[in-house]
């Protein structure tokens, strides 16, 4: 549903846009931009929309946050619930969008997918019980976390 909801934004978009260029002219540049550079991003397309990805990253950061504090004060019985539910959110994320680089949609996606794999692996590890593997598996989550935001925070 969102991605159809995509798509007829993008064509609304490209309509829109190739009729304001027929009317006023535009500069080659302009002409040349490709459509996904003239999307403002999805906070400023679709306001109401980015309420979710922004209410997940906040229980990535709770959850995350437990994590944290279980492995640093040697509590690796208290990690199931949080491992669990960063997974949750994770796959929760599918069919999200950013604010920006929409252009990039497709690493935006595979940075999903990685926190995926890599959550599911730690709850996978948590359950196992060893702390240097639970701890290695968390770095890698962190990871991804800090690769997306490098390239689609702002
Ligand atoms: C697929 C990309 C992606 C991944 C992976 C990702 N984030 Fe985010 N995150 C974003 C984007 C985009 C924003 C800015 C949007 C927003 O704040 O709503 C953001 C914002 C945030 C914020 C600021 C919330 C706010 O807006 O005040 C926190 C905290 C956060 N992420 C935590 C995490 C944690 C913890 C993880 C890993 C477990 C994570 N994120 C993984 C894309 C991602």
């Amino acid at each position: 549903m969102k991605k159809i909801v995509g798509a007829i934004a993008v064509i609304g978009l490209l309509l829109s846009s190739m009729f304001l260029h027929s009317v006023m002219g535009g500069s080659r540049a302009e002409k040349e931009a490709p459509a996904a550079m003239e999307h403002k991003g999805e906070m400023e397309e679709h306001p109401g929309k980015m309420g979710f990805l922004h209410h997940a990253m906040e229980e990535l950061e709770e959850h995350t946050e437990k994590v944290f504090h279980a492995i640093i004060h040697g509590k690796f019985t208290e990690l199931g619930e949080p491992a669990r539910a960063v997974a949750g959110v994770a796959v929760s994320l599918k069919g999200t969008k950013p604010h920006n680089k929409l252009e990039s949609i497709e690493t935006y996606e595979g940075f999903i997918g990685a926190l995926v794999d890599v959550s599911a692996k730690f709850e996978r590890t948590v359950n196992e019980g060893d702390p240097v593997g639970i701890t290695r598996s968390f770095g890698k989550v962190i990871e991804v976390c800090v690769a997306c935001h490098a390239n689609f925070r702002n």
